[in-house]
């Protein structure tokens, strides 16, 4: 992979005719060493958020050893990778195929379940295997969220009972879990969904031996600074104390967006400018994707010599592809002469950027370059501490914004 020390640098001298993929592995080792380090408890990377092999490298460098895999890919890329990593297979809809190999040829123990035929599924395919850590993944709010999970996963109510009472009769460990949704904005949120679980657990009178506080931790993008990381792992820690479950429990979490957020950014050439339109070589199809489907604004920096303290103006963006929903309202702000044939550098692309990049159209080709330089924006505020995580955030946005 091409090195360079920053974006600009990488245009300066090269002028790509492709989009370029940006990778800061060293702003994934920063994240996952401060999880490792604050976490009361295993930290499991969420691998679907950016599997590439650099971050996965720089993850496990950090000192994270656990990883919830979604596929049999992702159980085969980080067995392939990372020598005596635990793997839990967090899924809770898997093929019975992909049961069966993560178990038998791959040495998967833990597996998440939200159904009772999920659960009997298991049983089956892991031939009534007595040694497996069956994590529930139970139903909780995902109102404090910018991007709500609460649709899709997740057992509630009375199946929520049945589940995690057929799962302690089955399990060697029973654990529970639930995700907040991704980047969510207040700690509280955990704080309610553990309140919720716990009540579960009351009702269905069972030990529970594992508490897993799902992913959520957000990153900071231009207009959505969160509160420093340290609150909510306060609100974890506190609330976690408070349930109803073994008092040597094990507290587990599955961190994405946070480890690789800041690992990644984009540039995109303007093909075309129409009034406060900018028409991208990368978008919604592409590994632009939140910002088309999701609104979300990332950091946005024209890639000139010249471009520090020029005026800016708000622009709407459209990616390459035919479709209009290829588009991306922002308003990001960029200096306002911006034009055909500027490179422009996304921050913060680095979770659920290029995991999620298509060939629609027959776009999709990127060069990959790995940067020196600092991200955009940071959660993990260097000198200023955990305490001034805030701060530290606000300061580094407003330089963005200056230009
Ligand atoms: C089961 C599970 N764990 C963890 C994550 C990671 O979430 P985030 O990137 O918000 O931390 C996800 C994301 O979809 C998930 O589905």
């Amino acid at each position: 992979m091409e090195r360079h020390a920053s974006a600009l640098a990488l245009v300066v001298g090269s002028g790509p005719d492709l989009p370029v993929h940006c990778l800061r592995p060293h702003a994934a080792s920063k994240a996952a060493d401060w999880f490792v380090r604050r976490f009361p408890g295993d930290v499991l990377y969420a691998v679907k958020a950016n599997p590439h092999p650099a971050i996965i490298d720089a993850v496990y460098a950090a000192g994270v050893r656990w990883f919830d895999v979604a596929s049999l890919p992702e159980i085969e890329l980080i067995a392939g990778r990372c020598p005596g990593a635990t793997l839990a297979f967090m899924h809770p809809v898997k093929a019975r195929s992909a049961i069966a190999r993560a178990y038998f040829d791959f040495g998967v123990r833990i597996f998440a379940v939200d159904s009772l035929d999920e659960l009997s599924k298991l049983v089956k395919e892991t031939g009534g295997a007595r040694d497996l850590h069956i994590i529930t993944r139970l139903a909780v709010s995902s109102d404090y969220a910018q991007h709500k999970l609460s649709g899709k996963f997740g057992a509630a109510g009375p199946e929520a009972v049945m589940v995690l009472r057929e799962a302690r009769a089955i399990a060697r460990e029973l654990g529970v879990s639930f995700h907040v949704g991704s980047q969510c904005m207040r700690p509280e949120a955990w704080r309610v969904a553990m309140q919720s679980v716990s009540e579960i657990i009351r009702v269905a009178g069972v030990t529970v031996d594992i508490v897993d506080v799902g992913g959520g931790f957000p990153a900071a993008y231009p207009g959505l600074t969160p509160p420093p990381l340290d609150a909510y792992i306060e609100e974890i820690k506190a609330s976690f104390e408070e349930m109803p479950v073994l008092e040597n429990a094990d507290l587990w979490c599955e961190p994405g967006r946070a480890l690789c957020a800041e690992a990644g950014s984009h540039i995109a050439r303007v093909e075309l400018r129409k009034g406060d339109a900018l028409y991208l070589n990368d978008g919604g199809y592409g590994a632009l994707f939140d910002a088309a489907h999701d609104g979300l604004v990332f950091p946005a920096k024209l890639l000139r010599e010249d471009a520090v303290h020029r005026p800016l103006a708000p622009f709407r963006l459209f990616g390459p592809t035919c479709d209009s929903i290829d588009a991306m309202e922002g308003p990001f702000l960029l200096p306002a002469d911006v034009n055909e044939g500027d490179y422009i550098e996304f921050g913060l692309t680095g979770a659920y950027g290029a995991a999620l990049a298509t060939r629609f159209n027959g776009f999709g080709d990127y060069i990959e370059a790995e940067l020196a330089d600092a991200p955009m924006l940071t959660m993990y505020g260097g000198a200023a501490g955990a305490a001034n995580q805030s701060q530290s955030v606000i300061a580094l946005h407003d330089a963005v914004q200056e230009y």
